[in-house]
């Protein structure tokens, strides 16, 4: 049955420019990683994607291994949106990628233009798609040379296949040189996607800075730590986490005795601001202009609506960036 979504959808959400192209994101965006495979339940996952774009989310990101099983967060994306959804497809902006592991031998892993082009041929017929709207190098390639990689992502472009593309993972160093290069070849690069969260400042040391002169968005992943910056940590490993599942992504000696600190005293903060400590750490993102959207994941529909809360409370006294510098010290010298 096709969803009739929200009329006043679009009310709910801000939408920001992505760099210094024509396109918006919403402010926060949904990511597929987990929660949406063959072995999680289909139902959760519909939902989910259903109170995403009811609320004016239109950013949807996937990759080719995305599951578990690989491949399927794409087929379950694929079955929800052309069941329910398929009326919205051009108010939506659908990303994948390629870039790790997918399948044996020497042409299923890297950035060969091999790898690459194959790889998303697979994606759309999984999503049954015709394009996406953007296309991913999900890590950058020691062993490939850059100009194999920004080539086949030129290609791709041209072939409309993908509509732009994105580089995920790349250095500062890394990403002006692919910028450069795919800027030569007349396709430029639309946004890049880091992991940025309180605990892991690595993009402060160069790479915001290059993104805002580049005029390229930038969309962190994983703004909650992957759930640690929540108050389901506020004592002990939840039960049904994703550190519980142990699928190895999140693992226990990531909850370190001063991260425990720290999560308790954000927690504190954030109550004084009338948030959820989640709320509070999205918000910490999108203080910064440069940042285009926080790309989320959700385990529940109440998480998404616990996070699309976070709009509500965008502004920082110095005072309050002040203390959470303080807070996270410690956390950042580990
Ligand atoms: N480019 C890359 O290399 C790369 C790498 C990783 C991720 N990504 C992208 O980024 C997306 C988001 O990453 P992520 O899932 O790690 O993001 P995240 O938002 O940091 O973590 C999401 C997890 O946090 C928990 N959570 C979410 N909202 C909550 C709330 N309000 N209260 C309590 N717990 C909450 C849930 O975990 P529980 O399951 O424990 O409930 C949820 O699955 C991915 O889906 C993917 O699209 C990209």
């Amino acid at each position: 049955m096709i969803h009739l979504a929200s009329k006043n959808r679009y009310d709910k959400m801000t939408y920001n420019r992505c760099g210094r192209s024509g396109i918006k994101l919403s402010a926060l965006s949904l990511g597929l990683w987990h929660n949406f495979g063959s072995v999680d339940v289909y139902d959760t996952a519909k939902d989910i994607l259903f109170h995403a774009f009811d609320n004016g989310i239109t950013h949807y990101d996937l990759a080719n291994n995305y599951g578990p099983e690989p491949g399927s967060a794409e087929e379950t994306f694929g079955k929800v949106l052309h069941r329910h959804l398929k009326n919205y497809r051009d108010e939506m902006v659908i990303s994948t990628k390629a870039g790790y592991y997918m399948w044996p031998g020497p042409y299923g892993d890297w950035g060969s233009k091999k790898y690459l082009v194959s790889s998303l041929d697979q994606s759309l017929k999984r999503m049954n798609l015709e394009y996406v709207d953007i296309f991913y190098h999900h890590r950058p390639d020691p062993d490939t040379p850059l100009e194999e990689t920004m080539a086949a992502l030129d290609q791709i472009v041209r072939q409309g296949k993908a509509l732009y593309i994105g580089l995920s993972n790349y250095s500062a160093s890394q990403m002006q040189k692919a910028e450069s290069m795919l800027r030569k070849m007349g396709t430029t690069c639309l946004i890049h996607q880091p992991r940025y969260n309180m605990f892991d400042r690595w993009v402060e040391n160069g790479l915001l800075e290059v993104l805002n002169k580049r005029g390229v968005g930038c969309i962190p992943f994983s703004p909650l730590a992957q759930g640690l910056l929540t108050d389901r940590y506020l004592k002990e490993i939840p039960a049904d986490s994703r550190m519980a599942k142990s699928h190895g992504f999140l693992q226990e000696n990531a909850f370190t005795d001063v991260r425990k600190k720290a999560i308790v005293q954000l927690n504190e903060l954030a109550q004084k601001r009338g948030q959820s400590l989640a709320q509070m750490a999205i918000a910490w993102l999108l203080k910064d202009k440069r940042i285009t959207s926080v790309l989320i994941g959700a385990s529940s529909v109440e998480q998404l609506y616990n996070n699309l809360g976070a709009l509500g409370n965008l502004h920082f006294s110095v005072e309050e960036l002040q203390h959470i510098e303080i807070i996270l010290k410690p956390t950042l010298k580990q």
